[in-house]
């Protein structure tokens, strides 16, 4: 099985980029996980979508390659950032390079809440949206006070948050296989 993960922080030190190398890691011999940049994917527009920049079609490529999605998001001002809705933008067009793929969101912010905001739009938006990626029910990870829950290392150091997620990735490795 091969996923991507498409994570909606472009800082270096983002939380849900450490979240995202966590599962690429601990997770290593159930599926490999692919963790693509948002970092340099250009604005949406609707001028060039038929004659894309190259680095979009790469992105696309890559996820049209897997088997399925992992959404990483932060929560900007309530809602997902900018550069995540703009990827969504580039994906829900011509070629919907998430199609039919299965899905799971999960997402990290310093506020007590980890994301939950956010991960209620994102689940509007890719279900409103012409992606048509079956998002994995219930399961749902909210990493709240993030900037508590790894060490120096960038490595996630929480307890709970890790037996939790071996717990919800077990099931996103099965709804990715009913979907196989
Ligand atoms: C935030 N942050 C934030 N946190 C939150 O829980 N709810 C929110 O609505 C917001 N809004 C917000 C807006 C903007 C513009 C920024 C820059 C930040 C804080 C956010 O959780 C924190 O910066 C995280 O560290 C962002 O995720 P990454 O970059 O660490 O993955």
């Amino acid at each position: 099985m091969k996923v991507v993960a498409i994570v909606g922080s472009i800082r270096k030190e983002s939380f849900n980029l450490k979240l995202a190398q966590h599962v690429q890691k601990r997770y290593a011999d159930k599926f490999e996980l692919e963790i693509l940049s948002l970092r340099d994917i250009p604005m949406y527009d609707q001028d060039i979508e038929l004659d894309a920049p190259k680095i979009v079609l790469d992105f696309k490529a890559r996820v049209k390659a897997a088997d399925a999605v992992l959404w990483v998001t932060p929560e900007y001002n309530s809602t997902i950032p900018g550069v995540l809705g703009n990827a969504i933008d580039w994906m829900s067009r011509v070629d919907r390079s998430v199609n039919g793929k299965p899905s799971m969101i999960m997402g990290a912010s310093m506020g007590a809440m980890g994301s939950v905001k956010a991960q209620m739009h994102l689940r509007d938006i890719l279900f409103a949206s012409g992606l048509n990626s079956p998002l994995l029910p219930m399961n749902e990870v909210y990493v709240g006070a993030a900037h508590t829950k790894f060490d120096e290392n960038g490595n996630l150091s929480d307890q709970a948050t890790i037996d939790f997620l071996d717990t919800v990735i077990e099931n996103f490795l099965k709804w990715m296989k009913a979907f196989a």
